[in-house]
């Protein structure tokens, strides 16, 4: 049912166990551990620098985790073959900070470019399923734009579009509001509560907006030299006693 939670704790969409990360002798990542529930949406603070992008490439396979173990949809990704891998990849999106999208495309070509790169892509709807895409976002008007063309909110709406091109069940947003103004990154803070409202995706949001964290969490997760080590709903945050955490809230 769409923007239900599933509450069943032994079966986490998403769970990260004893993750630890090093770059040569450099240890970004101690000991992470997390579990996320479908429909859940997840928010990730942390300063800079500390790792919260290393956590999302791990997940998402870009970088290997030195030791411990990401499980996605009950399996563990790392372990599988190439093409099991491919099929678990297109379940999740991954919001770039900078909205990635391809210069060389018009808006409606980057839509359409990660369907059509699917092994069985079918010409089936394409055209209708990105106008559908670009109304979910707002930008319909925007179809036949160079990314040139396009404001730095513009462009994070559509790199959020292109990620939805493909139904994923989990979306991992990487700063989705970060360099825009109040405005704008609320109209994102409200797309990304739709998402989970209407098809009850699953996401952990790596964000430094306060007013985004405090609209789309059901819960948030502080990390601090390595670990999780705190986490709460936004009030319970909010009025905790630990410095740390309420440094994150002093601005609200
Ligand atoms: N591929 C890599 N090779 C070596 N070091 C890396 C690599 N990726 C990240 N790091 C290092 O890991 C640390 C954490 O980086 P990360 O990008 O995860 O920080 P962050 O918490 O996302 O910061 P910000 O809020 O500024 O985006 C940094 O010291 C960074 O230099
Ligand atoms: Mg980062």
């Amino acid at each position: 049912m769409p923007g239900q939670k599933n509450t069943d704790s032994d079966n986490p969409i998403l769970r990260i166990t004893d993750l630890k990360k090093s770059f040569g002798n450099f240890t970004v990542l101690k000991d992470i551990n997390l579990d996320v529930q479908k429909g859940e949406t997840v928010v990730l603070l942390g300063k800079s620098g500390t790792g919260k992008s290393v956590i999302l490439q791990c997940i998402i396979g870009l970088l290997y985790p030195t030791e411990g173990k990401i499980e996605v949809f009950g399996k563990e990704f790392i372990s599988l073959p190439e093409k099991e891998k491919n099929l678990i990849r297109r379940r999740i999106g991954f919001l770039f900070q900078s909205g990635a999208l391809y210069d060389s495309m018009t808006v409606r070509q980057n839509l359409e470019f990660p369907v059509i790169r699917q092994p069985d892509y079918e010409n089936q709807n394409l055209e209708e399923k990105v106008e559908e895409t670009l109304k979910n976002v707002s930008l319909l008007e925007s179809i036949d734009k160079m990314p040139s063309e396009l404001s730095g909110g513009m462009k994070k709406r559509i790199g959020l579009a292109r990620t939805l091109m493909l139904d994923p069940e989990i979306i991992l947003y990487d700063e989705p509001t970060t360099g825009l103004d109040p405005v704008t990154s609320n109209e994102i803070s409200l797309l990304i509560l739709d998402m989970q409202k209407k098809f009850n995706v699953t996401s952990l949001i790596v964000t430094h907006d306060m007013a985004c964290a405090k609209l789309v969490s059901d819960r948030i997760v502080v990390l601090k030299e390595g670990t999780l080590a705190a986490e709460g709903s936004f009030d319970e945050l909010k009025n905790s006693d630990d410095e740390f955490v309420k440094g994150f809230f002093e601005f609200e």
